[in-house]
């Protein structure tokens, strides 16, 4: 596998404004995406995978901010970006659909006419050539009997549908890498294994990188090669999916699997477990899974374990370790 390194984060703190104070809801992440694969991000609710998404190419909304760190994209810092530096990297670079494609969406225009006008926008000025390209690319999207589709306004389109056309929005670019907030989270689970299939066709075929954030860990298990598990603001684990879904090392990552790892899992969501993730104010000090960890031990309370080398999955290529931050997982255990 190519193991060249696309986009870095480095040490990102995203602080929230909570009743007129700045809390962490996201504590020095670190981590990359190699190109050409598909990396998941997973987690419960309000764990902070949404604003990591967000951040990268400096999305963050009102009421939040990145406090520190840094995120390289090929080797340029994107935080050191002014937003008119930016925005050709959002279209061109990195391309992102969310969890409900109808907002992203102009509602008073066609669905055709607004795929048309970003292949206008991307250089293709020819409008025979416009609308070929337009059908043939519905086409590829599955998207049925295009010129119907040309006509349709977001409105009359199911979410499956719409989900298609934020998709085919995002790749008219080509962009390096498309980032997948719950891109399949409102859909139902057939027009979801649809839309799986279409960002791993566009990983396959065309080599875009993928950043897949999911509660569905079916889905992960299904196209991602890497994962990263968050809680609580922070990756407690990290690994190549077959390694994770396989030997969990974190006791957080071992519960959302459903304590054994088992085939009849698959399609369904994450596994509930007592408890909730804390809200920004409760956050405890040490391990931030210490408060619903059947596990916990006295040191779990005090301090939270620096990552740790479970396994280097394939000798010599950093980027498929398999890490956590536990302490019944000990170092090189795998
Ligand atoms: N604009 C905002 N203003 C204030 N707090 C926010 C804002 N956006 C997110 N938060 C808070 O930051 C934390 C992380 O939120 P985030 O949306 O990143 O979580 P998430 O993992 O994407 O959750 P979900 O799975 O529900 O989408 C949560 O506690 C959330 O309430
Ligand atoms: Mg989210």
């Amino acid at each position: 596998m190519n193991m060249e390194t696309l986009l870095e984060a480095r040490n990102l703190w995203i602080e929230v404004s909570v009743n007129g104070s700045w809390l962490p809801a996201v504590q020095d992440l670190n981590f990359t995406v190699y190109a050409g694969e598909i990396l998941g991000i997973v987690g419960e609710s309000g764990c902070g995978k949404s604003l990591t998404a967000l951040s990268l190419p400096g999305l963050l909304p009102g009421g939040t901010r990145r406090r520190d760190g840094s995120v390289y994209f090929e080797g340029r810092d994107l935080t050191g970006l002014c937003e008119k530096e930016l925005r050709p990297v959002r279209g061109r670079d990195i391309a992102m659909v969310f969890q409900e494609p109808l907002p992203s969406l102009n509602p008073l225009m066609s669905a055709g006419r607004q795929i048309a006008e970003t292949l206008e926008l991307h250089g293709q000025k020819d409008r025979d050539l416009n609308r070929k390209k337009v059908l043939e690319l519905m086409g590829q999207l599955e998207l049925p009997v295009p010129e119907k589709l040309i006509n349709a306004y977001p409105h009359q389109l199911s979410g499956g549908m719409c989900q298609r056309v934020m998709l085919a929005l995002a790749l008219i670019g080509r962009p390096k890498l498309l980032i997948a907030d719950e891109p399949t989270t409102a859909l139902d689970q057939n027009t979801g294994s649809q839309i799986l299939s279409l960002i791993s066709n566009s990983n396959r075929e065309r080599g875009t990188s993928v950043l897949f954030i999911s509660h569905d860990l079916s889905a992960i298990q299904k196209i991602c090669s890497r994962v990263l598990v968050m809680y609580s603001g922070s990756i407690v684990e990290e690994g190549p999916v077959e390694a994770v879904f396989s030997r969990p090392a974190h006791e957080y990552t071992r519960l959302l699997l459903g304590a054994i790892p088992d085939r009849k899992r698959k399609g369904r969501p994450l596994a509930n477990i007592p408890g909730r993730v804390p809200s920004l104010e409760e956050r405890p000090g040490g391990c931030p899974f210490s408060g619903r960890c059947p596990s916990v031990q006295e040191r779990c309370l005090s301090a939270f374990p620096e990552e740790r080398l479970i396994a280097a999955v394939d000798a010599g290529t950093a980027g498929r370790k398999h890490s956590s931050r536990c302490v019944l997982y000990p170092e090189g255990q795998n």
